[in-house]
């Protein structure tokens, strides 16, 4: 027995064991095993399969493998209960939201210990983070269902949404994804992880407890055969995933053409920046919570410490000395600082991954950490840039320490990464912050602090961290739509350029020059093919367009990459620039109406048509310094700034009709925004378009801005889809253009939104708007706190 001498000697913890007895009888009562919970109730069990805790290896539960018919009869459910659930008035909906979160606090304690033995994170996690951030989305999204008709007017939910959780926060990811869901008048079809499924289940107990209607919320079990279940389903409307990568890049290109929408939020090897004037000690506790928080199972996880070399030695010292201190052991004692590993697979994975740093050249410094399902706190030094402990997600309580010298330097190293989903950045210079967070490519910044979490700012990634955002409005506008147009007769696909060589009409005036150029860097620029292809007017060819290849793409890709400052220029720059091509089109409204009756155009509608790109292009001038971010309601002594920032460079296919219009009402809003553009005009009118060029010569946009390659539509998109450096595709076109498009574009999970070609008539409102602003950017969060 310890005497208190002995304590005060060793000034040991003794063990705060949490009580789990009422879990263990909840989970007795279960003992037959848990059947799914669908249309209100639970079913039977089917074949199950065995939920053990990591932590003691014990068995908690038997959870049934959901089949492909599981999965219908919960769609089928949730179907029918959609139409009543989104014809309740949001009133009526908040109050079963309301009533979800304060039966979420009555059983906050239950949850918590359920989840840190069905999970293995510590007590104090899930006591202290999981389970209240639980209550808090629920209570926040209540609050979007009773003003969401005044505050997003025009929307409406998607209908029956998919839902596929991991396991790294079960609960709470849960409440991600149903809180909006449920808030918008969707319902749902969840499934949770197959290594933590148990608070799910639980939570099914309390939507049942609530009344909640019968099919609003169905919960299938079952491992990623389950979850490709959901994804296959034609029943669905939206899938919502969060996990892998791999996983997610799979569903992009199965849910490719089948008219779904899709959110992904995926992997992340996010930056941690400390700079010489942090404060060390503060950045050193700041590591403990970004890397040996649930033990680096954390998708936003800071797994790469970046440290200014100056004080990298005294950083390193007083970093290894509080890692030494972390408590690993028993998640449900109170004293416990890192728990265990989800399950052994994950255990061997991290190990792997270790091993095979370790074979190119990483030094560890480790902490120390139980037999069983553990691995202990890790920092591995020497790590290049290049090598596996740099660039892989490794998903585990492993950080990597690298130096740099200038916030350049700093800056490239955070960016080396094909994810973008969060960054941490520590100095006292909140100029030099603010600056760094600027140039990150993140969807969430924390300035001085890190793992910050709220319901009311939207959490997600750039890159190949996926897209969407979970969290505040545009968490919200992830589960509405705005009511698409529909074609009454869909875009036919247009006929193949006949491509020949040289760059002269045949017949009469065969030795005219009359090919339009593409516009490349803010220059002329002749095919790389060398041919061209006769465009069409009324009575015969009118003119010769460039037909592009997957070269020219290329080329325009690089010239868009060169046209980098035109992303950070003011609002009010572009807007001046913009005006400015506004005012020239307008001078040459004449030559372009021209254009378009030479086309075929009645003279009247080609009119209209220059007209309309006329008010366009001010109206996009307009809104280039207006359509701000948002400074969001979060936790108290934070600044939370929702900034609006481009997706870089975007490839934008244009619909055939409405050459000039369709083009303008596709790339102004984007070149607003701050992208630079490569685009595919009208591929049987391109040279209403390529002609813009001079307009744009004498408007002083900057060369690289607007590029343009004319040709075969889908085969361009599709180079522009599989690049690399392109951040964002729009296509306006054919059904299996679009899928082509959506496959395509899961390469690096470039965002996209595919359209049928006819589905606008680009004369009316529908050709403009907000929305287009909202395509054309994603959102930064940047938390700033304030105070001593
Ligand atoms: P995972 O992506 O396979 O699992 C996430 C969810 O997707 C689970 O519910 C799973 O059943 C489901 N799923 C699996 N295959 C599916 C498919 N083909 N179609 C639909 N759903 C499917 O992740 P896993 O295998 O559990 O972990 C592997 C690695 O993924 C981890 O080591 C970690 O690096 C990363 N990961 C990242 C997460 C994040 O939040 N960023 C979360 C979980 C894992």
């Amino acid at each position: 027995m310890n005497t208190i001498t002995d304590i005060l000697a060793t000034m040991d913890y003794g063990k705060a064991p949490e009580d789990s007895a009422i879990v263990r009888d909840w989970l007795k009562k279960h003992e037959a095993g848990f059947g799914h919970f669908i249309d209100g109730a639970f079913t039977a069990p089917g074949e199950t399969f065995d939920v053990l805790s990591p932590a003691s290896n014990e068995l908690l539960g038997r959870v049934t493998q959901g089949t492909e018919d599981d999965v219908d009869t919960a769609v089928k459910a949730a179907r029918a209960a959609q139409p009543g659930w989104a014809a309740l008035p949001g009133h009526e909906r908040a109050k079963y939201l309301y009533a979800i979160a304060r039966h979420v606090q009555q059983h906050a304690r239950f949850l918590a210990v359920l989840e840190s033995l069905d999970n293995g994170k510590p007590i104090r996690e899930s006591r202290d983070a999981d389970v209240p951030l639980v209550a808090r989305h629920f209570y926040h999204h209540a609050g979007w269902a009773e003003i969401m008709e005044d505050e997003l007017p025009g929307t409406a939910p998607h209908g029956v949404c998919g839902q596929i959780i991991p396991w790294n926060f079960p609960l709470l990811m849960l409440a991600w994804k149903v809180a909006p869901a449920l808030a918008a008048g969707n319902t749902v079809v969840l499934k949770p992880a197959e290594y933590t499924p148990l608070t799910a289940l639980a939570f099914a107990e309390i939507a049942a407890e609530v009344g909640l209607p019968k099919g609003v919320l169905n919960i299938v079990t079952g491992d990623g055969r389950t979850g490709a279940a959901i994804v296959a389903h034609e029943g669905l409307d939206k899938i919502a995933f969060t996990g892998s990568t791999e996983v997610g890049r799979r569903i992009r290109r199965e849910t490719a053409g089948s008219a779904k929408s899709l959110t992904l939020e995926l992997g992340g090897k996010s930056p941690f920046v400390v700079f010489a004037d942090a404060d060390l000690d503060a950045a050193v506790e700041g590591v403990v919570d970004a890397i040996w928080f649930n033990a680096g199972q954390v998708c936003c996880a800071g797994a790469r410490v970046l440290v200014a070399e100056s004080v990298a030695k005294r950083f390193e010292e007083l970093l290894e000395k509080r890692m030494r201190q972390l408590r690993v052991g028993d998640p449900l004692d109170k004293n416990t600082d890192m728990g265990a590993i989800v399950h052994p697979v994950q255990l061997e994975r991290i190990r792997g991954l270790v091993a095979q740093g370790v074979a190119e050249g990483a030094e560890l410094v480790q902490g120390s950490a139980p037999e069983g399902c553990f691995f202990p706190p890790t920092i591995a030094m020497k790590v290049e840039p290049a090598s596996t402990l740099a660039t892989e997600e490794i998903f585990g309580p492993v950080a990597t320490v690298t130096t740099f010298r200038t916030p350049e330097d700093a800056v490239a190293l955070a960016n080396n990464t094909r994810y973008g989903l969060a960054a941490s950045i520590w100095s006292e210079n909140v100029n030099l912050c603010l600056d760094i967070a600027a140039q990150v490519k993140a969807g969430v910044v924390w300035i001085n602090c890190t793992n910050v979490f709220d319901a009311g700012a939207g959490f997600g990634g750039y890159r190949e961290s996926g897209f969407g955002r979970e969290g505040g409005r545009e968490g919200m506008m992830a589960y509405l739509t705005h009511p698409k147009p529909k074609a009454r007769k869909p875009e036919a696909a247009p006929a193949a350029p006949v491509g020949q060589p040289g760059e002269a009409l045949p017949g009469a005036g065969a030795r005219i020059d009359r090919t339009a150029k593409f516009y490349i860097g803010g220059k002329q620029a002749r095919p790389d093919s060398g041919y061209s292809y006769p465009v069409q007017g009324a009575g015969g060819p009118v003119g010769l367009a460039g037909l592009g290849n997957r070269k020219d793409i290329r080329n325009a890709v690089e010239a868009a990459h060169k046209a980098k400052g035109w992303g950070t220029a003011t609002g009010h720059n572009r807007a001046q620039v913009l005006y400015y091509v506004a005012e020239n089109l307008s001078a040459r409204a004449g030559e372009f109406a021209e254009r378009l009756t030479s086309f075929g155009a009645s003279k009247s509608a080609a009119q209209a048509e220059v007209e309309t790109a006329i008010r366009r292009t001010f109206w996009y001038a307009a809104q280039a310094d207006k359509f701000d971010g948002a400074v969001h309601q979060t936790k108290s002594a934070h600044v939370t700034l929702a900034m609006h920032e481009p997706l870089g460079v975007m490839g934008i296919a244009c619909p055939t009709a409405q050459p000039l219009l369709g083009f303008v009402s596709l790339v102004l809003p984007a070149i607003a925004m701050g992208n630079a553009v490569v685009a595919i005009p009208s591929q049987t009118h391109p040279l209403a378009a390529t002609d813009l060029y001079q307009v744009f010569d004498t408007s002083d946009l900057p060369g690289g801005v607007v590029n343009i390659v004319a040709g075969e539509r889908d085969a361009l998109a599709k180079t522009l889809a599989e690049h690399d450096d392109v951040a964002g595709i729009w296509y306006f076109g054919t059904e299996a253009g679009g899928r082509m498009i959506e496959e395509a574009s899961a390469g690096n999970l470039k965002q996209s939104w595919v359209e049928d070609g006819a589905a606008r008539d680009w004369l009316s409102r529908d050709g403009q708007g907000r929305g287009f602003l909202h395509r054309a950017t994603q959102i930064k969060n940047i938390w700033v706190p304030y105070g001593e």
